[in-house]
């Protein structure tokens, strides 16, 4: 049976109305058409399904659409301005980081939830590897993901320092 259902995502608030079972994965790729969170295992295995739930990351497939009532929802779609990239996201792009795609989004997501913890502290590549280590990629190896994360980490550091 459907139930109402209010969720804040991405700054914005949506009305739905979806049955108890419905993972918020599935309410916002089918009910808001917020495709960039991906679909995959469903068991909180891969972690191509993570959004930020009050800042921090977690999988979409494991949890009820309902649980996330009045919580603040961000998924890769509101990490930039439509139109625009994130610094998170050039950096991924100037990094090489990319090949088919299918990780980026979660990992994009899990990576913005480590630099908002970091919170001026020097990035650590073992500490950026443990960050991601939730999310797997198939084709990358890692390597030039953790160069973009701590090559975003530095600059935003160096952006503190300066606006000090
Ligand atoms: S689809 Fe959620 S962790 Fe794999
Ligand atoms: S870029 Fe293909 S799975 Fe990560």
């Amino acid at each position: 049976m459907k139930a109402p259902l209010t969720l804040d995502v991405n700054g914005m608030r949506h009305e739905l109305e979806v049955s108890g079972e419905t993972t918020l994965l599935d309410a916002l790729r089918e009910e808001l058409g917020l495709t960039g969170t991906k679909k995959n295992c469903l068991e909180a295995e891969c972690g191509v399904c993570t959004v930020l739930l009050d800042g921090k990351a977690v999988n979409s497939c494991i949890l009820l659409a309902h649980q996330c009532e009045g919580r603040n929802i961000t998924t890769v779609e509101g990490l930039a301005r439509p139109g625009s990239l994130s610094p998170l996201q050039q950096a991924f792009i100037q990094h090489g980081a990319v090949q088919c795609g299918f990780c980026i989004p979660g990992m994009l997501v899990t990576a913005q939830s480590y630099l908002d913890e970091l919170d001026g502290r020097a990035p650590d590549r073992d500490e950026v590897r443990e960050a991601i280590a939730g999310t797997l990629c198939r084709c990358t190896g890692y390597s030039k993901i953790v160069d973009a994360i701590e090559a975003e980490a530095l600059r935003l550091n160096a952006a503190r320092w300066e606006a000090c």
